[in-house]
């Protein structure tokens, strides 16, 4: 298996706080990998270190084998790496269809590439654009609220439009932030179900999800965060059962 993504040695300070110390984290291609630890593990800055939005302090972000540490956010997006946002990020006052085109205005690298060096005619139109978003709609099980305005949908709703946005760009490996926390439990399934469809047509999945039952579920790789630090990962069934990761995160979530 060869890593999509991967960190090597990544560590982040904000002052004197280290909010990630030596990460060495491989996302494999073909993975639905889960992150989990305790509040304050540092799972959202990893993901920003990722995803251009945090610079790390030292060391290395690498997808596709080539480094990208430092990368600003709209250069890493257009490489096609795409990610959803713990507080949701939605205009309220368009609507649903519109938040999803939101999504579509930077496509992943192949599509650059095409854009660029094929001209004009393979440009995307504003109508392929829109046959885009309802195709991201219908396959979040969204199409019938197009036409609403986002900032009328229930909560659990809001979450898979902010999925469709990011599917939109057809991107290489997509990475969610919490995509089931509030939602109901009916809400929760339907949420899997799509994020379990998405990895299954070939899309890396990294998830940040508080749910031990549903990364358990639906994860093939489980990295634990602690204070900033790998502390576990491997299958689901063997961090489970870590004795670290019990004291760490489970035992804590219990109390
Ligand atoms: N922009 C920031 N400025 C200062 N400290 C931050 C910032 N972002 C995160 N941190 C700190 O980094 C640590 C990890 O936070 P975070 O990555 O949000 O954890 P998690 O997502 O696992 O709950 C926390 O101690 C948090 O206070
Ligand atoms: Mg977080």
């Amino acid at each position: 298996m060869t890593a999509v993504l991967e960190t090597q040695n990544l560590s982040l300070q904000f002052g004197g706080v280290n909010a990630l110390s030596d990460l060495s984290v491989p996302i494999e291609r073909g993975a639905l990998h889960a992150i989990i630890g305790p509040n304050g593990a540092g799972k959202t800055s990893f993901f920003n270190c990722l995803t251009g939005y945090y610079r790390p302090t030292s060391g290395v972000v690498r997808f596709e084998g080539t480094e990208i540490t430092g990368l600003n956010a709209a250069k890493v997006a257009a490489l096609g790496i795409r990610r959803t946002f713990q507080n949701i990020r939605v205009f309220p006052k368009m609507s649903v269809l519109e938040n999803v085109l939101a999504g579509g205005h930077l496509r992943a690298t192949s599509n650059l590439f095409a854009i660029t060096f094929a001209g004009p005619r393979f440009r995307h139109t504003e109508r392929q654009l829109r046959d885009e978003a309802l195709a991201s709609l219908e396959f979040v099980g969204l199409v019938e609220q197009a036409n609403n305005l986002a900032g009328d949908l229930p909560y659990g709703m809001r979450k898979r439009m902010e999925l469709a946005r990011v599917l939109i760009a057809q991107p290489v490996v997509v990475l969610l932030d919490e995509p089931a926390a509030g939602v109901s439990s009916v809400e929760r399934a339907e949420l899997s179900s799509v994020i379990r469809r998405v990895h299954e047509l070939g899309t890396c999945v990294v998830m940040i999800e508080h749910d031990v039952d549903l990364v358990m579920e639906i994860a093939s790789e489980v990295t634990v965060l602690d204070n900033g630090r790998v502390i576990a990962s491997g299958r689901p069934q063997d961090v489970r059962t870590n004795p670290d990761v019990i004291r760490a995160y489970m035992g804590r979530q219990r109390q």
